[in-house]
């Protein structure tokens, strides 16, 4: 009798340098996956030996830290780098899929990095939102979508799927978290943080009394303090002057480990330090205690020499008499750390 057997194609997406690692945590995950690179360390093909159901199961099952993004590949088609390829691409969809009369659809295009086209990725979105408005009277939007039409192209073949948002990891273009630079934003470390109350599901306004260790200049403070919060923040560097006189604000300015608190007085403590993840841990150690019970901590960790799966389970291991790992991720807007979502015990 002969057996099927059931394999599948996924677009896989790190930060740029991470794929690697992200690749490692597929085949981890996905034992006997063969992972192709198609965009320099940071995307790549992934042929799975299991059905697509099954692929997506198991990355619900384990959220990946390095993975930041996926969609399923259901259908290829050949390209000539000319605009005729935008034809192909639209009946290709319209072909493959049907669609409900005012379904929620976002299209997200993506292209191999320094590849020229004649034709760039919105002229490609343009392309599919026209034939799929025509043939079906789709709603397109940008976010929060019923489901989402991936393509990525390369050089010679487009790689398309269909797939529900809460199937990719993240309902971004390629995991490609973009948040609004506001005027008078102190900090780009700030998007790191909204990315993190994102990520994890977080409500920041449900807590009442924040402590910043290595606040300055004050991105995640400011956050913080707009999010309702009363604010600690340490750090030996300036605040920014526009927070200084905030009334739920007071900063010590010194050294994380010449500070002290009462037991309990947080229920939520936020570390972006920047330094090595050991003297962080040894830093961040005593100040555990002026966390709640159950309280929430943040916490980057600095991914200093090449061997990230170590560092996480050295500095979560080094926490763990005090702190729980929730999870940790490779944020999109985190450069060479993660961050670590942990709750107090
Ligand atoms: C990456 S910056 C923090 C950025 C901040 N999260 C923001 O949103 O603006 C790291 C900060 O950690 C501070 N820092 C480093 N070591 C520290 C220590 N031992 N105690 C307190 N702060 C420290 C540095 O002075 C620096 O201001």
């Amino acid at each position: 009798m002969e057996t099927a057997t059931l394999t599948s194609s996924f677009i896989g997406t790190s930060n740029r340098g991470f794929a690697l690692y992200a690749q490692d945590e597929v085949r981890r995950l996905i034992p006997g996956t063969k992972c192709t690179e198609l965009s320099d360390q940071e995307v790549f093909l992934m042929q799975c030996p299991i059905s697509r159901e099954e692929v997506i199961a198991r990355f619900g099952a384990e959220e990946p830290i390095f993975v930041r993004h996926l969609h399923p590949v259901d259908a290829t088609t050949e390209l000539n780098r000319q605009e005729s390829d935008l034809h192909r691409l639209a009946a290709l969809v319209s072909r493959e899929w049907s669609f409900r009369t005012g379904e929620r659809l976002a299209i997200q295009v993506r292209k191999q990095d320094r590849l020229e086209l004649p034709y760039s990725p919105a002229q490609v979105r343009e392309a599919l939102t026209d034939k799929l408005e025509q043939l079906f009277q789709i709603e397109p939007v940008p976010r929060e979508a019923e489901r989402i039409v991936s393509v990525y192209v390369t050089a010679d073949t487009a790689y398309v799927g269909l797939s529900a948002p809460s199937d990719n990891l993240s309902d971004w273009a390629g995991g490609a978290v973009r948040f609004q630079r506001e005027e008078d934003q102190i900090s780009r470390a700030k998007f790191k943080l909204l990315e993190a109350e994102q990520e994890f599901g977080l409500d920041l306004a449900a807590f009442s009394n924040g402590l910043d260790i290595g606040a300055a200049p004050g991105g995640w403070t400011s956050l913080l303090l707009e999010r309702g919060l009363r604010v600690t923040a340490i750090d030996p560097g300036d605040m920014h002057p526009s927070l200084v006189k905030h009334p739920k604000l007071t900063i010590y300015r010194r050294n994380a480990r010449d500070v002290q608190f009462p037991p309990q007085s947080f229920d939520l403590l936020v570390c972006d330090m920047s330094w090595s993840p050991l003297q962080m841990a040894k830093l961040l150690i005593p100040l555990l205690d002026a966390l709640r019970t159950g309280g929430t901590a943040i916490v980057t960790l600095k991914l200093m020499h090449g061997k990230p799966f170590q560092t996480v389970k050295d500095t979560s291991r080094t926490l763990a008499p005090y702190l729980e790992l929730v999870r940790a991720k490779q944020l999109f807007h985190n450069r060479d750390e993660v961050t670590l979502f942990l709750i107090k015990r």
